[in-house]
C-alpha cells in the first residue's frame, strides 16, 4: 500500500551526509581529471575568459541568450562600480526550432538580433547608421569546446535539443555567417555560456564571487582556474601566471562510470527514452526538464500496482514528460490542510480526482524529489570550494535559473546540504541570485575582451 511505497521511496531518495561526503570526495577527483585530460566525462571547458572583472568596466552591448527557456535579446550600458541598465526582448522558441536544422536555428537568432538592432538603433527612416559596428556577446549554453573566446565547437546538444548539423561545428562562425547573411551590423566578440556569464556579471557587482552556477532547466557551474592548474592546455603558450573561467559541464558527472550517484530506476528510464542516453547522469537527477518527470514516471508506477487513482481514466499522466517541474513547486507550496492546490491541479489538468491520502503521498513525494536535487547540487558546490580551498574564509556562489528562483526551499536545502557536508563551517558558503548573468557576463566579457585586445594581448 502506500505508505510501504513510501518507505521504499524515501530509503531510494535520501543522500545521507556519509553517502553526500562520498560523492563530493569522487567529484573532486573527476573535476581534476578534466583539467587534465580531453575526452574526459567531465570535460572542464577552458573559456578564454581571462581572470575576474574590475568592475569598471563601461560601454554599451548587445547580447543574445540562448540556452534556458527562451531566447533573448538585450541592449547592455555598463556604468562601471558595478552599475548597469538591460533593455531586453524576449523570443519564444518551438520545439520544432529545437529539433530542426542546425543553420537555420542560428539564423532566427540572427534574424531577432537584427530586428532588435532595427527597433532600437535606426532613425526616423528606418536606417541604421552607427559609426562601428555593434559589439556581441553570444550567451550560448551548451558545451562548446574553445580555443579562443570568439569560437567554440558544440560537443553536444543537451537539455532537449537535436538540430542536426552544428554539433562537430563552430557555432561562433555559424553565428557571423547568419549575421552577414541578413546584414546585420554586429561583431560577435565573444562566445559564452550561461554559467560563466553569471560568475562574470555577479563578480563585476561583488568581489566574493567565486563561481556561478545555473540551476534551471539544465544545471551546471563555472569557476576561476590557474592556468598552471589546467595541464590540458600547458602547450598553448599562455603566460601561466594568470587565470581563467571553467565551464565544468558537471552535468556529465558520473555517465559513463555510474560510480557515485545514487540513481534510482527512475533516473536509468529517464535516460534510457532520452534523446541522449548515457549522457548528463548528473543533470537529469537535478535540473527543472527531468524532475517533473521522476515525479511522473512514480506516479506510473504506482498506478500500475494498483495503488494510485483506483478505477480512473489516467492516460492524461501517461504521456512522457507531460509533468512540468513547475507542478512539483505548486504542491510543494500547498499548505492547506485539505491540500487543496494538489486537487485543483490533478482535477483540472488530468480529470483526476484525489483522495487526501494521495495528495499528502504526491506533497512527500514531491518534497523527495526536490531535496535530492538539492542535495546532490551541494555536493557540486561543495567539490569545487574543497578543490579550490574556498572553506577555509568562506565564499560566494552565484546562481540562476528557475529551480533555484522558484522551486519552494530549494536554497535552503542548498544551505543544508552544505552544513552536512562541512559540519557548521558550510554556512561560510552563500548562495545567491545573481542578476542576469548571460545579459550583463556577456556584456562584461566584451569588454574584458576588447580591453585586453587594446592592451594587445
Ligand atoms: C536565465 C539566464 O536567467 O537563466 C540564462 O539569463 C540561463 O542565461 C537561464 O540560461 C537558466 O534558467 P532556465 O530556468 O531558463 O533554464
Ligand atoms: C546544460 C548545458 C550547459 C548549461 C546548463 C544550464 O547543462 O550543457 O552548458 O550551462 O545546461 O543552462
Amino acid at each position: 500500500d502506500m505508505s510501504e511505497w513510501l518507505v521504499k521511496l524515501e530509503h531510494m531518495f535520501t543522500v545521507t551526509p556519509q553517502r553526500m561526503r562520498m560523492i563530493v570526495d569522487g567529484f573532486v577527483e573527476v573535476l581534476e581529471k578534466g583539467l587534465a585530460k580531453e575526452g574526459e566525462d567531465v570535460p572542464m571547458l577552458p573559456t578564454y575568459v581571462f581572470g575576474w572583472p574590475t568592475g569598471q568596466e563601461k560601454g554599451a552591448y548587445l547580447a543574445v541568450d540562448l540556452g534556458g527557456t527562451n531566447l533573448r535579446v538585450c541592449h547592455v550600458e555598463l556604468e562601471g562600480d558595478g552599475k548597469f541598465e538591460v533593455t531586453q526582448t524576449k523570443y519564444r522558441l518551438t520545439e520544432e526550432q529545437k529539433h530542426a536544422d542546425g543553420p537555420e536555428l542560428i539564423d532566427f537568432c540572427a534574424e531577432c538580433l537584427g530586428r532588435f538592432v532595427q527597433d532600437h538603433y535606426a532613425d526616423d527612416d528606418g536606417n541604421v547608421i552607427l559609426d562601428e559596428p555593434l559589439s556581441l556577446g553570444f550567451t550560448f549554453s551548451y558545451p562548446c569546446v574553445q580555443e579562443a573566446i570568439d569560437h567554440g565547437v558544440l560537443l553536444r546538444w543537451t537539455k532537449g535539443f537535436g538540430a542536426p548539423n552544428i554539433e562537430g561545428h563552430d557555432v561562433a562562425a555559424m553565428f557571423k555567417k547568419s549575421l552577414a547573411k541578413f546584414d546585420v551590423p554586429v561583431e560577435l566578440v565573444a562566445l559564452i555560456n550561461d554559467t560563466t556569464g553569471t560568475l562574470i556579471a555577479s563578480a563585476y557587482v561583488d568581489t566574493a564571487t567565486r563561481a556561478g552556477i545555473i540551476f534551471g532547466t539544465g544545471c551546471n557551474a563555472a569557476y576561476m582556474e590557474k592556468i598552471s592548474s589546467i595541464p590540458k592546455i600547458a602547450d598553448k603558450g599562455l603566460d601561466q601566471t594568470e587565470e581563467m573561467a571553467i565551464n565544468c559541464e558537471w552535468g556529465a558527472f558520473d555517465s559513463s562510470t555510474h560510480e557515485h550517484l545514487p540513481r534510482t530506476p527512475y533516473d536509468v528510464i529517464i535516460d534510457e527514452t532520452s534523446n541522449k542516453p548515457g549522457q548528463q547522469a548528473f543533470e537529469k537527477m537535478i535540473a527543472g526538464l527531468y524532475l517533473g518527470e521522476v515525479f511522473r514516471l512514480v506516479m506510473i508506477e504506482l498506478i500500475d500496482e494498483g495503488v494510485l487513482f483506483l478505477g480512473q481514466e489516467t492516460y492524461k499522466v501517461e504521456k512522457p514528460f507531460g509533468f512540468d517541474t513547475a507542478f512539483l513547486s505548486l504542491i510543494e507550496s500547498d499548505t492547506t490542510d485539505e491540500l487543496l492546490t494538489v486537487t485543483g491541479l490533478f482535477s483540472h489538468f488530468y480529470s483526476l480526482d484525489t483522495t487526501i491520502k494521495e495528495r499528502q503521498f504526491f506533497k512527500r513525494l514531491a518534497q523527495l524529489i526536490g531535496t535530492r536535487a538539492a542535495r546532490l547540487s551541494a555536493c557540486g558546490i561543495a567539490a569545487i570550494v574543497s578543490k579550490q580551498g574556498y572553506l577555509e574564509d568562506g565564499c560566494g556562489i552565484a546562481t540562476d535559473g528557475s529551480l533555484y528562483n522558484k522551486y519552494p526551499k530549494f536554497p535552503e536545502r542548498l544551505g543544508e546540504g552544505l552544513v552536512d557536508i562541512f559540519g557548521e563551517k558550510g554556512k561560510g558558503i552563500r548562495t545567491y541570485h545573481a542578476e542576469d548573468g548571460s545579459g550583463v557576463g556577456a556584456a562584461v566579457i566584451a569588454a574584458m575582451t576588447k580591453a585586453r585586445l587594446l592592451a594587445g594581448k
